[in-house]
């Protein structure tokens, strides 16, 4: 990795933009680390905390400014301006996290790729990071795993590869600071195709407990999970059950970790090392 000047971590208190900037940080970078909330961020001492909301450009002013990189959550309402602003604030390489669905006809719910266009139509250096499903999406389970040793959810043969957090981390804290990732996009998943069900098992392995999976129906999913206060409206629901519901039995069509493994020289984080990293969350 080359000696890079001060990095900008936006979305720094994310599940994986805390990883990027404790990364950046093992790496020996000078990090710059974005909230809305600097007093209960919770951020390492060694990176300097600023306060901005990546939903109001005109508040990254100060964050933006002596910023020489750039790791961008993607918030598409105003990704157009916040490229903008950091072009102008001498910002010369810009790392997107993206997700493995960015352009897709259907599944694109995020508007990644309209982030994507911001960046690629600016004259910063980008590479795009575009994982498949996080593993620690499983989080959201822990409290019923903890409570009941219950898990519910829909589909519970979708394929999936979860992919650890602090993988996807460290491809974006390669792109910050190595050479060779200008204009390349990283598309990956985990290095295992795991139905739900083993998933379960696994987490299960990791807390030495028998987990049981309740398979929800459609309509029962709709029901537990709608969370206005949290945007899991039924319109998200209803693209989470299709999502699920084409990877069923679905082998062979996932992004695998061939990125990760490349760009890392190493083999990717398996599930089991999630499950076992995070087994103190389900306890
Ligand atoms: N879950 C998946 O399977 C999956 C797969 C592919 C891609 N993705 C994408 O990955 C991203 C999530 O990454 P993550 O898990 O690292 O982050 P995260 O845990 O969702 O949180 C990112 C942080 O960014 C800040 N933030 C969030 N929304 C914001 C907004 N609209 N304006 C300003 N700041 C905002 C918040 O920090 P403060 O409150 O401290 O300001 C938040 O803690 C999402 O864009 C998601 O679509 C997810």
């Amino acid at each position: 990795m080359t000696a890079a000047g001060r990095v900008l971590v936006t979305g720094a208190t994310g599940r994986v933009g805390r990883e990027v900037v404790a990364e950046l940080l093992r790496a020996g970078a000078r990090v710059r680390a974005l909230t809305r909330s600097p007093g209960t961020a919770g951020l390492p001492a060694a990176a300097e905390v600023v306060r901005g909301d990546l939903e109001d450009p005109a508040s990254l002013a100060p964050a933006l400014a002596g910023v020489e990189r750039m790791y961008l959550f993607p918030v598409p309402e105003t990704a157009r301006e916040v490229v903008a602003m950091a072009e102008q604030a001498g910002v010369r390489r810009i790392v997107v996290l993206s997700g493995a669905l960015a352009g897709q006809e259907e599944g694109d719910e995020a508007g990644y790729r309209p982030v994507e266009i911001a960046v690629e139509e600016s004259a910063l250096d980008w590479t795009f990071v575009r994982p498949g499903e996080f593993a620690a999406n499983w989080l959201d389970h822990a409290p019923g795993v903890r409570d009941r040793r219950e898990v519910r959810r829909p589909f519970t043969g979708a394929v999936g590869r979860p992919t650890h957090e602090a993988d996807i981390a460290e491809v974006a804290a390669a792109a910050l600071l190595g050479n060779g990732h200008t204009g390349r996009i990283y598309t990956f998943g985990g290095p295992q195709e795991l139905t739900f069900a083993e998933q379960a098992r696994i987490v299960g392995d990791a807390i030495g407990a028998e987990i049981r999976l309740l398979e929800l129906t459609p309509e029962q999913t709709h029901e537990e999970w709608y969370a206005p206060e949290h945007g899991v409206d039924h319109a998200v629901i209803d693209w989470l059950l299709d999502l699920y519901g084409s990877t069923v039995g679905a082998r062979g069509i996932l992004p695998d970790a061939a990125d990760v493994e490349r760009v890392l020289g190493r083999p990717a984080r398996t599930f089991a090392r999630w499950a076992s990293d995070h087994a103190e969350d389900f306890r």
